[in-house]
């Protein structure tokens, strides 16, 4: 294009914005979403599956929301919080993004967190529950599309003590997410009289379970609740199956255990039950549709992980909507964010007041390649949002 035919091109948008025939949004330039996930390590495919929801949904509307065609940059972040400052500033101060979409990580999502409060950039955490981001770190310009780690770990504790459960050993990685679900386990479990009797935890993303499989079993609880997830959670549930512990102790989790995982398990995961706010047989028409597009679009089966990006790319969409694409009405862009009812493939859910999906969990039984929903474990959850000052 030649310069003069560009001047006149831009002109040409100022008369017709000058006379009413283009709106704002028509006269903006693309929309900027940052992607900041991980698209390496343990994490890479809940990663993928993330963008890959997100995309649906923007296809879903013609790649437009609010009237603005959507332009992505990402950015790999490793599951490293080390990084993940910089990483965050990059795609800020650098790539100039409207709004970052990530990550899966806890720590790596607490910096971003910062970052976003810093510069005031609107930021969607698409799966990582760290409490303190809808809790101390929550602000006007933080939302959240997945859960809190609290979340599905009190669903199971409460679903522990229902069972009558007596003891239980805790088993993570020792981070943020691992500590924050078992808190949340505990909570649910012993307030129905259980007792957590030992939490034994390993470095993230480490795999060498066999000797805190050997300290279980010496410990003999009625059951360990676990909270892993991506390849990790797949080389867990493997070498628990070949230890041969599941004929004498219960193994439970929340549901990142077997999400997106089932195939690479196999038959190790036959009966685990978790705890999550999704499943793979919801009867739901918007979860109908929905997997049968991501199928058909990506040739793979959708996930916990692929429904949090749709549902990230939905919560933009409803704010950007009320603003016709003026991303600069940031006060009309939050309220229509927070008053949304988002129609999710999980099932509807709106936002705490500090930015955190209230939602139904779901009890979900491995049977064959799908976490099947046994029942709902807990209605209309909403995370506590401690120290949340907003
Ligand atoms: C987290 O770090 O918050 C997380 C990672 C994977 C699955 C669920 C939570």
């Amino acid at each position: 294009m030649t310069p003069c035919f560009t001047r006149t091109l831009a002109a040409t948008a100022l008369l017709s914005i000058a006379s009413g025939v283009l709106s704002p949004a028509q006269a903006q330039d693309k929309l900027k979403v940052g992607f900041m996930l991980p698209y390496t390590g343990t994490f890479a495919a809940l990663g993928v599956a993330i963008e890959n929801g997100f995309r649906q949904y923007v296809d879903e509307q013609g790649g437009k929301l609010g009237g603005r065609t959507i332009e992505f940059v990402k950015v790999d972040d490793e599951s490293d919080p080390s990084k993940a400052a910089d990483n965050a500033n990059k795609l800020v101060k650098r790539d100039n993004v409207d709004v970052m979409v990530g990550t899966v990580h806890s720590g790596v999502a607490m910096a971003m967190a910062k970052v976003a409060k810093d510069n005031n950039t609107l930021l969607i955490v698409p799966n990582a529950g760290a409490d303190a981001i809808t809790g101390p770190l929550c602000a006007p310009n933080i939302f959240r599309s997945s859960f809190s780690n609290w979340q599905p770990g009190y669903a199971m504790g409460k679903v522990a003590a229902d069972k009558k459960i007596k003891t239980a050993v805790t088993l993570t990685w020792k981070y943020a997410a691992g500590d924050e679900s078992v808190k949340g386990f505990k909570e649910g479990f012993e307030a129905g009289g259980g007792k957590v009797v030992k939490e034994l935890n390993l470095p993230f993303p480490g795999v060498e379970f066999q000797a805190l499989l050997t300290e279980v079993a010496a410990l003999k609880p009625d059951a360990v609740y676990v909270f892993f997830a991506g390849g990790g959670a797949v080389k867990f549930v493997k070498d628990w199956a070949a230890a041969g512990l599941g004929n004498s102790i219960k193994l439970i989790g929340a549901g990142f255990l077997t999400d997106g995982t089932l195939e690479a398990q196999g038959d190790a995961a036959k009966g685990l039950l978790t705890t999550l706010h999704y499943a793979d047989d919801l009867t739901n028409p918007k979860d109908k549709a929905f997997r049968l597009q991501y199928a058909k679009t990506y040739k793979l089966q959708p996930d916990v992980y692929a429904v949090q990006g749709y549902d990230a790319a939905q919560m933009l969409g409803a704010g950007l909507a009320a603003v016709k694409g003026d991303v600069k009405n940031r006060d009309g862009l939050v309220k229509a964010m927070e008053a949304a009812r988002i129609d999710s493939p999980r099932g509807p859910f709106t936002l705490s007041k500090a930015h955190n999906p209230v939602q139904d969990f779901y009890l979900r039984e491995v049977t064959g390649k799908v976490n099947r929903n046994v029942a709902i474990a807990v209605k209309g959850l909403a995370d506590p949002a401690r120290g949340c000052k907003l």
